[in-house]
């Protein structure tokens, strides 16, 4: 199979998962991806997941710090998968476009609307791919969620929850994900929460929201961080921090069929902790399956028992994974798996490149393309921009850029 030649730009805790995700896709028997460079604007960044890249893929790739060298130097590149931290992903965007390549993306797809906007018209001059790497949708687990929806197993979606509290004062995973002008916790991983929520319950139209920021110093962890990915970076992390990102978000969702939402995330709950998602319907409730955990769904139908496991699967007879991820995950159909976090980790983020590769090969579209990237980033941007004009926002005045009063300080140090 013809490989596609990419570069991983950005070597830091998530261009080492890519790493693994690419190994992953190498053992396998649909492998269309060759990596050939790395870049980081921190050589010894490059440098290390140069290394790794030798010892997992046998052959070590080329280590830059700068996009145009990388250009002149590997004139085959053809894509780059960018894992830099949120506020770089605007800039490196465009410029890889510019430079005639393929893109994919970490999300949040940009740090601003704005910027998202800037990679949208820079995809669009170039004429290329632009995939943003959602992971948590491409979990077994969450695709027999959707099917389940999408069978109408619950009948007609009145109400969708998500609750979660976590992390009380604790620095959650690096420093700079309690920056405003990095990307805060409320956008690097609520944006996951807006993706799915976008993914099983469909479009948005508006939010009204309060977000407010609790803990104003937090503290290094004594535990570790996401199974040990930011393990080398860890003596470099403060004792403390000043944060200037807001952590808590309550808001109100309509979505476009008329179900109502409420998403309520906090990184500043002290005490016990707790995650939740259900869907309400008019013929019972859903627990949408776990991301890289294997967990299944789980209905409740007003006249019968609790539903799970594979009993759910003769509930919607037509599901099937796609090729990739069935021989990834070993079936076509499934109802639970049993992973370790790291391996089902791996396998979503092979699924994005082999992804990425056939829509170059095949001129398809990607699942997550730019315009679902914007929208989940809208979703979590509605939330801060309600919170800042104590009024309801509609995605479509974010996306447009007609509403923009919480992310103008960023957007003018970012000299958007
Ligand atoms: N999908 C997921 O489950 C998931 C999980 C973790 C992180 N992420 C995403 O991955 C991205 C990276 O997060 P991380 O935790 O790896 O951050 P990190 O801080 O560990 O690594 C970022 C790396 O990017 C490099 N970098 C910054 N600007 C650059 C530039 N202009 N050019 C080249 N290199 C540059 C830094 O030097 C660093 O090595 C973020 O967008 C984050 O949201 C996604």
């Amino acid at each position: 199979m013809e490989k596609l030649p990419l570069a991983i730009v950005g070597c830091g805790g998530m261009g080492g998962r890519h790493l693994l995700g690419l190994k992953e896709l190498y053992d396998s028997s649909l492998n269309n991806v060759e990596l050939v460079a790395a870049c980081d604007l921190r050589r010894d960044n490059a440098e290390h997941l140069a290394d790794e890249a030798e010892r997992l893929l046998g052959r070590r790739p080329a280590v830059f710090q700068d996009m145009a060298e990388m250009a002149c130097q590997v004139p085959d590149l053809q894509a780059v998968d960018i894992t830099t931290d949120a506020r770089a992903h605007h800039p490196v965007a465009c410029a890889a476009f510019d430079l005639g390549w393929h893109v994919l993306c970490e999300k949040p797809m940009a740090l601003t609307v704005r910027g998202a906007n800037r990679i949208l018209e820079a995809q669009r001059r170039a004429g290329k791919v632009l995939s943003i790497a959602e992971n948590y949708r491409r979990d077994p687990m969450s695709r027999l969620t959707r099917a389940l929806l999408d069978a109408g197993v619950i009948g007609t979606p009145y109400l969708f929850l998500d609750i979660s509290c976590s992390a009380g004062n604790r620095i959650v995973i690096t420093p700079w994900r309690h920056q405003k002008n990095m990307g805060g916790m409320l956008l690097d991983g609520g944006v996951h929460n807006a993706d799915m929520m976008l993914y099983y319950m469909g479009d948005v139209q508006q939010v009204f929201a309060e977000i407010r920021l609790w803990e104003r110093t937090r503290y290094k962890s004594r535990g570790g961080n996401v199974g040990g990915f930011y393990e080398r970076w860890a003596a470099e992390m403060p004792d403390s921090i000043t944060a200037t990102a807001e952590d808590t978000l309550v808001s109100v969702i309509h979505f476009a069929s008329g179900t109502m939402g409420q998403w309520t995330q906090s990184y500043a709950a002290h005490g016990q902790g707790f995650g939740r998602r259900v869907v309400f319907g008019s013929r019972g409730s859903l627990i949408p399956g776990g991301t890289r955990n294997g967990i299944s769904p789980v209905v409740h139908l007003d006249d019968r028992q609790e539903i799970t496991g594979d009993a759910l699967l003769a509930l919607v007879p037509d599901f099937a994974l796609d090729t990739i991820t069935a021989e990834l995950f070993g079936s076509k159909r499934m109802a639970s798996y049993s992973m370790s976090f790291p391996e089902a980790d791996r396998k979503l983020l092979a699924i994005e490149y082999y992804e990425l590769a056939d829509c170059i090969a095949n001129a398809k579209a990607p699942e997550v393309d730019g315009l679902a990237g914007r929208r989940a980033m809208a979703l979590c941007y509605a939330g801060f921009e309600s919170s800042t004009l104590n009024r309801p926002v509609t995605l479509d005045e974010i996306e447009a850029e007609e509403t923009g009063a919480y992310e103008a300080e960023i957007n003018a140090e970012l000299g958007l």
